[in-house]
């Protein structure tokens, strides 16, 4: 057996050995929706872990036990911490020690809507400046097919250590579901794509000791282009379905009745609800990622395109059936008092990023309406001169209309319609109320 191969052979038995014991060191970069469960969870089947943000004040909220993430429980955080299992730095001199990194660091849009990898290339020169034999890196930020292979490997290749040897490199999308009751990371199936086959190796067994069902898959741009197929099939049949709302409006048809019944149907068909617009940090974004990779290859991709058409134009439409049964009172958006219930981008969470209901705010500020919000779990809306506002039985009677952007389940519809004038319903929220249904007007 030659020299270079035993070595090889001796830090990946290492790295598998040391991921078994639980003694290996895990690092987490971007501490964030993605990297703080997976975090915890790692430091809670017994590994010690250290999580690396650049958010210093974030570093200083977890290491003092205090959760910004509503799906960790603080309790389980604080315990954690407390126990040395877990504990965070902004000190990027931390991955000299550690044995694996996961990469969860966000993945935005240019303002010409191109991907923004900058935050995963800053990460990764981080790495390679301590990269060293025996570790295993892992990138789980959601990007275009290539990213691992094409951006990542050349970098860390050039300290002058080989891949699947040396060290070993993978993909692994997350497929976390923020607020889902039934399905979190440990019970969620996950993907793994290594550079080679010793990468998928070493990190399907890293996986494996939190995550019930590890998915080898055989390289890292299948992982990658995966997670881009999951989020593009829901961001195409959302605009579906908003177009389909479209077009029932017209016919005079509740769009939530069509689709219900077709969902009567066992097979064949999949239920998507209309709604005011795609929101969060994933199905608005990311299908944008393929398009962009697939230009640079002189392809089209046109369904994308066509949903992203539907879906902005979605706040829009909201608006337009907004002024419309204000016009049926003999009244305008202008001057009109606006309450808008939920401004999260999705049902029961507190996290606002691309919600719709943000731009459906701007669109009636801009036409004159005098507008305020409440939500359950938000009380700070970037947005100049908008305030939040208590919910009570004067401010449901104050709202010359009341748009539910978010159907929170905390909310008592009932109580709410029994105290409206005019309520235009994006959600079908209001779907159980049966007294006072002649004052709400769906989307
Ligand atoms: N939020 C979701 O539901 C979700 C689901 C699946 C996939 N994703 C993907 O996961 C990735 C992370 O998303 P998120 O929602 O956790 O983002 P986030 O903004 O909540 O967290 C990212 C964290 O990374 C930190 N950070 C930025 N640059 C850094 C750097 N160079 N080094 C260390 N830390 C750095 C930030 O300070 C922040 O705390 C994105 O690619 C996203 O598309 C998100």
């Amino acid at each position: 057996m030659s020299e270079l191969k035993r070595s090889f052979e001796v830090s990946m038995q290492t790295l598998l050995q040391r991921i078994a014991e639980r003694s290996a060191h895990v690092c987490v970069v971007g501490l964030g929706y993605v990297g703080l469960p997976l975090a915890v969870e790692f430091a809670k089947a017994g590994f010690r872990v250290t999580g690396l943000d650049t958010d210093t004040e974030r570093v200083a909220g977890i290491n003092a036990g205090h959760c910004h993430i509503q799906d960790v429980s603080s309790l389980e955080l604080q315990q954690m911490v407390e126990s040395g299992h877990l504990q965070a730095t902004h000190d990027f001199a931390v991955l000299r020690d550690v044995d694996t990194i996961s990469i969860c660091v966000p993945t935005p849009l240019r303002k010409t809507k191109d991907p923004d990898i900058s935050y995963i290339i800053s990460a990764t020169g981080e790495i390679c400046q301590r990269l060293h034999p025996g570790q295993l890196i892992v990138l789980e930020s959601t990007t275009y097919p290539g990213t691992t292979d094409e951006v990542i490997l050349p970098q860390m290749q050039a300290t002058g250590l080989q891949v699947g040897k040396d060290f070993f490199l993978a993909f692994s999308p997350e497929r976390i579901d923020p607020g889902n009751a039934t399905f979190h990371l440990t019970n969620t199936p996950k993907l793994i794509g290594g550079i080679t086959a010793a990468c998928t190796e070493v990190a399907t067994h890293l996986y494996e000791q939190i995550i019930a069902t590890v998915v080898p898959v055989s390289s890292s741009r299948t992982a990658e282009m995966v997670k881009l197929l999951e989020n593009t099939f829901r961001a195409v049949n959302i605009g579906l379905v908003n177009e389909v709302a479209l077009m029932c409006a017209r016919l005079g048809l509740d769009v939530w009745e069509v689709i219900n019944a077709a969902a009567t149907k066992p097979f064949g068909f999949m239920p998507f609800y209309p709604g005011p617009g795609l929101g969060g940090h994933c199905i608005p974004l990311d299908p944008h990622y393929l398009a962009w990779k697939l230009k640079t290859l002189d392809y089209r991709a046109r369904f994308i395109e066509l949903a992203d058409d539907i879906n902005t134009s979605m706040p829009h439409y909201v608006v337009t059936r907004i002024a419309d049964v204000l016009n049926n009172l003999h009244k305008s958006i202008k001057g009109s008092k606006i309450l808008i219930l939920g401004v999260a981008y999705k049902p029961d969470t507190n996290d606002i990023r691309e919600s719709p209901a943000l731009e459906v705010i701007r669109l009636l500020c801009d036409k004159g309406g005098e507008v305020c919000f409440h939500d359950p779990y938000i009380t700070q809306v970037d947005i100049p001169g908008l305030e939040y506002t208590e919910l009570s039985a004067s401010l449901l009677q104050w709202a010359d209309c009341i748009v539910i952007t978010t159907h929170h389940s905390t909310y008592d519809y009932d109580w709410i319609v029994a105290r409206a004038k005019l309520i235009v319903d994006t959600r079908n929220a209001t779907r159980y109320v049966k007294e006072g249904r002649e004052k709400i007007h769906k989307l």
